[in-house]
C-alpha cells in the first residue's frame, strides 16, 4: 500500500506505532489522566486513533438506547451526549449499489416497510450466512424506494419510549453520514469520528455487491481513506478486513463473536478456525498484521457462567495489547436483560440495572473503549473510572 507507506515514512509513524500509542492511552486512564487531557490536540483531526480519549465511548448504532437505531436522529444525539465516536453505520447495499445504514439487510423490524402495500410482494425468505431469514432485504430495493420508508424502534419491549420517534427519520446513506460528519465537525469545532461496519461481506460479494470496494470509493471521494482519517472500519469477517487493508489506510478492526463461533468467511472458504483460535496469541499476531484492533463480545473479556454471572477475566486484553491491538468490545446497555446477572435489578425488561457496576468491572480489565447504546452513561462511568 504505497500511500500508507509514504504517509508513514513522512510522519515517522505507522500503523504499529499508532497502536502502541493507543495502548499507552489505555495506560493513561489507569494513571488517572483525564480523557480531555489525553484528547488534547485532536482538534480537527490528524492525530489518528491515538488522539481519542480512553476508554473510548462509542455510540452503538448512534444513541440507540434513546432513538431508533441507525438514524441521523440517533447519530446526532450520540454526539450531543458527548460520544467520542458514533457507529454510523452498520452498512448494507441497495439493489443499485448504494451503501445504507441498517444493522441487517432485512429491514422488517427496523422500518415501516410492512405498512407499504406496494412492497408486500417483495417479502421473501433467504439464506443469510447459513440462517433462514424472512422479510424484506435492502438488496432488493433501489435507494429511491428505501427512501420512502421510515425507521422504527427495533426493540420496543426494552425501549417503549423510543417508539415516540417511530416514523420520524429515513434510512441514511453512508454518503449522507460523511456529509453530516463534516457539517458537525465544522459546527462543533471538534473532529467528529465515525465507526462504520461492513455487514455480511461474503454474502453480498456473492450477489455482485462487494462492500469493500464501495466503501473505499466513497471514503476516497470524501478524502477519508487515510491512516489519520476520523473513520475506523470494522467487520466480523477477517478476510473483509484484509481486503480493506489493501484498499484504504484507515484504522481497521476485526469483530469477534462468541468463542465457539466461526466467522462466515471462514465457513464459506472451509477455514476450520473458530473465534477461540483467533484469540490465541498466534491468531492475534496474525490479525495484528492487517488490523489495528479487535472488537470482541464482552463475554470474551469476562466469560459468564450458566446463570449469566461474570466469572474470571480471560487474558485477552493483555494478549491483544502484547501484539499492539486495541480492544473495543461490545455492547454495554443500561437495560436489565443485556447486563450480566450480577448487575440486574429486578426483572423488568425495560428497567435499568446497575450498569455503573458493570462499567467499573469491564474498565478494570484494561479495555481501550466500549460500544454502548447509552453514551451519556458510558461517559459518566469513564469519569468515575479515570478520576478514581
Ligand atoms: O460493531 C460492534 C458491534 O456493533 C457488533 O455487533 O451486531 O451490534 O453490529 P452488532
Ligand atoms: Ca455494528
Amino acid at each position: 500500500m504505497g500511500t500508507q507507506e509514504s504517509d508513514e515514512q513522512a510522519r515517522g509513524t505507522g500503523r504499529r506505532a499508532l497502536l502502541g500509542a493507543a495502548v499507552l492511552g489505555a495506560g493513561g486512564a489507569v494513571l488517572g489522566l483525564s480523557g480531555t487531557a489525553r484528547a488534547a490536540g485532536s482538534g480537527y483531526g490528524g492525530g489518528g486513533v491515538k488522539s481519542l480519549p480512553k476508554p473510548t465511548i462509542i455510540g452503538h448504532r448512534g444513541a440507540s438506547g434513546y432513538r431508533p437505531e441507525h438514524t441521523l436522529g440517533a447519530y446526532q444525539l450520540a454526539l450531543d451526549l458527548g460520544a467520542d465516536i458514533v457507529e454510523a453505520g452498520d452498512l448494507v447495499p441497495t439493489k443499485d449499489g448504494h451503501l445504507v445504514c441498517r444493522h441487517e439487510p432485512e429491514i422488517g423490524g427496523t422500518t415501516d416497510i410492512a405498512d407499504h402495500p406496494e412492497f408486500a410482494a417483495r417479502k421473501t425468505t433467504k439464506l443469510l450466512d447459513g440462517v433462514s431469514v424472512t422479510g424484506w432485504f435492502t438488496e432488493d430495493f433501489t435507494l429511491a424506494e428505501l427512501k420512502t420508508l421510515r425507521a422504527i424502534e427495533r426493540i420496543p419491549a426494552n425501549r417503549p419510549h423510543n417508539t415516540l420517534y417511530n416514523g420520524r427519520w429515513e434510512i441514511p446513506t453512508f454518503e449522507e453520514v460523511l456529509q453530516w460528519q463534516e457539517e458537525q465537525t465544522r459546527e462543533r469545532g471538534k473532529q467528529v469520528w465515525i465507526y462504520p461496519e461492513l455487514k455480511h461481506p461474503t454474502y453480498f460479494r456473492k450477489l455482485g455487491l462487494g462492500l469493500e470496494e464501495r466503501i473505499a470509493k466513497v471514503l476516497r471521494k470524501y478524502g477519508k481513506h487515510k491512516w489519520n482519517s476520523p473513520v475506523i472500519v470494522q467487520s466480523f469477517e477477517p478476510t473483509s478486513i484484509q481486503r480493506l487493508n489493501k484498499l484504504i489506510d484507515n484504522p481497521l478492526v476485526v469483530l469477534l463473536s462468541g468463542a465457539s463461533t466461526r466467522p462466515y468467511d471462514f465457513v464459506d472458504s472451509g477455514d476450520p478456525r473458530t473465534v477461540a483460535d483467533l484469540v490465541k496469541p498466534a491468531g492475534l499476531r496474525e490479525i495484528a498484521s492487517y488490523a489495528q484492533g479487535i472488537g470482541p463480545t464482552l463475554d470474551l473479556i469476562i466469560p459468564r457462567d450458566a446463570s449469566g454471572k461474570l466469572t474470571t477475566p480471560t487474558t485477552l486484553v493483555a494478549d491483544a495489547h502484547k501484539v499492539g491491538l486495541v480492544l473495543h468490545p461490545w455492547t454495554l446497555r443500561n437495560e436489565n436483560p443485556f447486563l450480566p446477572a450480577d448487575f440486574r435489578k429486578g426483572t423488568d425488561a425495560d428497567a435499568y440495572g446497575d450498569v455503573f457496576g458493570a462499567y467499573r468491572t469491564y474498565f478494570a480489565t484494561g479495555i481501550d473503549g466500549v460500544f454502548t447504546d447509552q453514551p451519556d452513561t458510558g461517559l459518566l462511568a469513564r469519569e468515575d473510572f479515570v478520576n478514581g
